[in-house]
């Protein structure tokens, strides 16, 4: 995913490719009453960095180059790889912060050895400072797209930002690698995303800290694939009162994602996620008769010979008037990593606005792009794309001053 979205980004600037998917460089927003007219692109109605300005910066366990990873990924023709292959080759990654009992199926010789997890914190953000001053650029944002982590329920130590400090200190063993990079990144003032299921920032020790150093955070796990599906059709089903009685969804899939979710603690992370995505549209407290017996299951099968091309299945047992059944197939031969890249683009550079606004803490508005929205305790996530998508675009218009659009529309027939 990360070697596609800068390989995209690179082969974009060359005129190689367009940035397809992405909202910030495709998209536009509606400004005003229908009769205005006015339909700006969203890159040119809120200041956000141009394509070209991004430099990239990354650590991973392998230190393969970005052009090497990528040919290995086999996301991306050789042939194009090979037209950004110089800029692609000069991007080698840093050392990893990395833990294996985090990620149980993988691991690697590019780690960083510290005698604390404070000290591992401090050796990013002095990557982060080399960075900043090799490449001169003047503003960072950090969005892990590194394996899936194990799943975590919150721990003491998460609880405070005290007793997060203290925990590094201590190396507590319920702090994961992807929080500490959060932590480096947050304390410099950096934003954070998180494109991954697991437990990150999305605890109250770096919400407090995000709040304390005026940082945007966002998260979490792209949404991609069949649960972008899924968030495109249950609104759908929902809107028209189609009662649900069964959703099952399988995948196979042979890229290191794979491999990683075939740990069933992995998977129990990334099942978290995809599963929460139903109940919310649903509202099944709300309308019982027609989603409170929905059976709703979700597998992934590691199947190597696909690599990075995905097969998904979803089977949808609906049922309409009077009761009677229905039946839905899904077929979706996807590419999680193109889906995934114009996320990590639009992420960098609302975030990078979102920063420079002081806007601070959770980014709701960003659900748009996410599984499982981090949102404020005591709400639930709203997982409809299309109200996400609302909520992103009155985000920019109350950004710029303009009215948010409420669809109400009976002025036009006084
Ligand atoms: N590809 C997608 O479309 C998609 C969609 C939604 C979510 N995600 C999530 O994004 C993440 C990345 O997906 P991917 O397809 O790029 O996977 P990938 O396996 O191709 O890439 C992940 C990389 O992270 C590295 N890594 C693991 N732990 C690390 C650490 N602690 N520090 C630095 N590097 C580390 C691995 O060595 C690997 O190179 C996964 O968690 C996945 O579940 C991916």
């Amino acid at each position: 995913m990360s070697t596609t979205f800068i390989a995209g980004v690179l082969a974009a600037r060359k005129g190689l490719g367009q940035p397809i998917g992405s909202l910030t460089q495709m998209g536009t927003v509606r400004l005003g009453k229908r009769t205005e007219n006015r339909s700006p692109m969203i890159k040119d109605f809120v200041p956000l960095a141009g394509m070209d300005d991004l430099v990239f910066g990354a650590w991973d366990i392998f230190p393969e180059s970005a052009y090497e990873a990528a040919v290995k990924a086999g996301v991306l023709d050789k042939n194009l790889l090979d037209q950004i292959r110089d800029e692609m080759d000069a991007i080698r990654p840093m050392k990893a912060v990395f833990d294996q009992r985090f990620v149980k199926n993988l691991d690697g010789p590019h780690k960083k050895e510290a005698p604390t997890l404070w000290d591992l914190a401090e050796a990013l953000k002095e990557d982060i400072r080399t960075f900043q001053k090799e490449t001169g650029v003047s503003r960072v944002v950090m969005v892990w797209c590194a394996s899936t982590e194990t799943f975590r329920k919150e721990a003491p130590v998460h609880q405070s930002l005290k007793a997060f400090e203290e925990g590094l200190k201590t190396s507590d063993p319920a702090i994961a690698p992807s929080m500490i990079y959060a932590y480096a990144a947050i304390s410099m003032g950096i934003p954070y995303a998180n494109g991954a299921p697991n437990l990150s920032a999305d605890i109250p020790a770096l919400e407090e800290l995000a709040k304390e150093r005026g940082v945007p955070l966002a998260g979490k796990d792209f949404k991609t694939g069949q649960t972008l599906m899924k968030t495109i059709l249950a609104p759908g089903f929902k809107a028209r009162l189609l009662g649900l009685s069964g959703w099952f969804s399988t995948n196979i899939l042979g890229n290191r994602d794979g491999e990683v979710l075939d740990d069933p603690e992995a998977f129990k992370t990334k099942e978290e996620s995809k599963l929460g995505v139903l109940d919310s549209i649903l509202q099944p407290h709300l309308y019982p008769s027609l989603y409170g017996e929905l059976y709703h299951k979700v597998r992934i099968n590691y199947y190597p010979p696909r690599g990075d091309n995905k097969e998904g299945w979803d089977n949808i047992d609906v049922f309409g008037w009077l009761g009677y059944p229905m039946q839905i197939k899904i077929d979706f031969l996807c590419r999680d990593s193109i889906l995934a890249a114009p996320i990590v683009l639009d992420l960098a550079l609302f975030l990078d606005m979102a920063g420079r606004a002081k806007m601070r803490g959770i980014q709701e508005w960003l659900s748009f792009y996410f599984k499982s929205p981090i949102h404020a305790r005591g709400l639930y996530a709203e997982h409809d794309l299309f109200i996400q998508l609302m909520k992103l675009k009155n985000t920019l218009r109350h950004l710029r001053g303009e009215d948010p659009i409420t669809h109400l529309g009976l002025d036009s027939y006084d």
